[in-house]
């Protein structure tokens, strides 16, 4: 499974600490593959500021049916070719989100990501990042149950 995390989010601890919480993105990361392991998946972290890495990590996704944890940062608001790559998804993708962005600024109301994922996690911080692992967890239990 891959936790795709866009832009900025790579200056976490450093960045807006008020909004966005002390952790850094070591943090989240480790935080990430050390429930992975707990639940049993293997969890690859990632992190990028451009959004052709994100698009593409999207597509081999999709071509290999991996489950998705995305947090799109900014791109979340207005990237219709982040929208048009969750869009092809071919295994659940949840959205998070550190913070709640309809508590925020009005441009950050606006999510084009959201109608085409499974699910969105806001406003929880790294406990957004945690949800999303163990619900995905879940529905593969639940998968390969079946
Ligand atoms: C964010 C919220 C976005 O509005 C913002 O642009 C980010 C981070 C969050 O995790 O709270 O970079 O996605």
């Amino acid at each position: 499974m891959l936790v795709i995390n866009g832009p900025n989010l790579g200056r976490l601890g450093a960045r807006e600490p008020g909004i966005y919480g002390t952790t850094t993105y070591a943090g989240l990361a480790d935080a990430c593959r050390t429930l992975g392991k707990e639940l049993g998946l293997d969890v690859e972290v990632r992190q990028s500021d451009a959004e052709s890495d994100l698009v593409h990590w999207l597509h081999e996704a999709a071509d290999l049916g991996l489950p998705v944890v995305l947090n799109p940062a900014a791109f979340t608001h207005y990237s219709y070719a982040v929208r048009d790559a969750v869009a092809q998804r071919t295994a659940p993708l949840i959205e998070v989100h550190l913070s709640n962005p309809h508590a925020r600024e009005e441009f950050r109301h606006r999510s084009v990501v959201s109608p085409v994922a499974s699910g969105t996690i806001a406003g929880l911080g790294i406990d957004s990042y945690r949800l999303a692992l163990s619900q995905l967890a879940a529905q593969l239990h639940a998968d390969s149950a079946r």
